[in-house]
């Protein structure tokens, strides 16, 4: 008789993992210092909290150029709008991702073409870029997915040689590496997130890495309404307030200082789950590419073989959730996802190319495969837990694998989870 929690036995854990975001005095000071400031906004830009998180961060990532901006998705649009790419151009964006990585090609008047990820890896399969390619195509957006990275030597081959932009969507990889240079600092533009799930937050944000002084002048006029940025006062822009507040910047000062340690133990933490995993029947392990020399877990991401576990992640997430540990199956593959809406965009359908926007009658074999039944997602807060949070995670997964090998187990679990 199973004694899963979700069919009315005990959980494995009790206790809640620890909640995201920490905070101290250092923020409660940081931003009343701002408040008594007056200077609470973003003009004009930058100000001093923001010129100096921009500072903080860059030489964080090993970047030169940061531009601090509203969210994670306006800095793509700003990226692509300052390389000149807008409409009717074509823009390759991965599968699987959230959902903002295709709807900023979109506001900025271009078409995201959508490639199938590597399931050993979850991020944008190369090969799938390279097919890609039309004489249309202008830029690629990688994204370095939940712990994964993203094949940035492949990626920057292919930009080169069809001259194309590569914008790395780096919303969950901050602090992560790639032969050593930083997530965001390889292609010409590096887009991070700041929102309030993210491994370095301040509430909501965005920072935006260029390569090039150029690029980042053309990125900041385009955020504070056009204004000219550049020493001669002369390259006013067609842009709109995008602008950081220096109140969420003076809590990004703080986060960076706080960073590097947190990012250490949630490293520390995922090589222990790597190990401990290793032994649950049925789950996979993703590629971790040699070449991906720091792992920043935003999420950590592995894989269940249905087959050999005996249960699909959906009935596994469902399982583990009533054992105290949160789970997810991760992205729906881009063209299924909910909240991606091409059809409300009002982008005319190019008559000469409209299979552009079927989005409906695309399939990505491999993303759908992973959501529809390999895919897991675990919180941040476990790596923050010590080991005691992995243990509970594994020993959790060992007790629903043993237990959907009961007959009917499945079945039980689907009814209670009503799917
Ligand atoms: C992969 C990815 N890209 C972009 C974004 C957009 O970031 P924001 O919510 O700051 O606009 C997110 C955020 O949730 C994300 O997960």
């Amino acid at each position: 008789m199973s004694d899963l929690a979700i069919l009315g036995g005990k959980p494995t854990r009790t206790e809640p993992y620890p909640a995201w975001p920490v905070h101290d005095e250092r923020d409660v000071e940081a931003v009343s210092n701002v408040v008594r400031s007056g200077n609470w906004g973003g003009h004009p830009y930058p100000g001093p909290q923001t010129a100096e998180f921009c500072r903080r961060f860059a030489e964080l990532q090993g970047g030169k150029y940061a531009v601090a901006m509203a969210n994670g998705t306006i800095t793509m649009e700003v990226a692509l709008r300052a390389a000149g790419i807008g409409w009717g151009d074509e823009v390759i964006v991965p599968a699987a991702t959230f959902q903002a990585t295709a709807a900023a090609p979109m506001a900025a008047g271009a078409i995201p073409v959508i490639v199938d990820i590597d399931r050993e890896t979850f991020c944008i399969d190369p090969k799938g870029v390279e097919a890609a390619i039309t004489p249309r195509t202008r830029a690629i957006i990688p994204v370095h997915l939940a712990s994964q990275m993203a094949d940035m030597d492949a990626i920057m081959d292919i930009a080169e040689r069809h001259n194309l932009i590569v914008v790395e969507d780096c919303a969950h990889a901050h602090g992560a590496k790639w032969r050593g240079m930083g997530a965001g600092t390889i292609g010409h533009f590096g887009s991070f997130s700041l929102q309030s799930s993210k491994s370095l937050t301040t509430g909501e944000g965005g920072v935006l890495l260029c390569r090039t002084e150029e690029l980042a002048l053309k990125a900041t006029s385009i955020i504070d309404c056009g204004r000219p940025h550049d020493a001669n006062g002369e390259l006013v822009t067609m842009g709109a307030n995008f602008r950081m507040s220096e109140l969420h910047c003076a809590l990004g000062v703080v986060a960076v200082e706080r960073f590097p340690a947190q990012f250490a133990e949630r490293e520390e933490t995922a090589a222990y789950m790597d190990e401990a995993l290793s032994e649950v029947t049925g789950i996979r392990i993703l590629r971790r590419d040699p070449r991906h020399t720091a792992r920043a877990v935003y999420c950590y991401t592995f894989a269940i073989d249905p087959e050999k576990f005996g249960a699909t992640n959906h009935v596994v997430c469902a399982a583990l959730h009533a054992e105290g540990i949160s789970a997810s199956p991760g992205y729906s593959p881009m063209n299924k996802y909910d909240l991606f809406q091409p059809q409300n965009s009002r982008l005319p359908v190019p008559s000469a190319f409209p299979e552009r926007f079927e989005f409906e009658k695309m399939n990505f074999a491999e993303a759908e495969c992973l959501y529809n039944g390999e895919s897991m997602w675990l919180n941040e807060g476990v790596f923050r837990s010590g080991k005691q949070g992995v243990d509970d995670v594994v020993n959790a997964l060992k007790k629903i694998q043993a237990a959907v090998q009961e007959e009917g187990v499945v079945e039980r679990i689907k009814q209670a989870a009503g799917k």
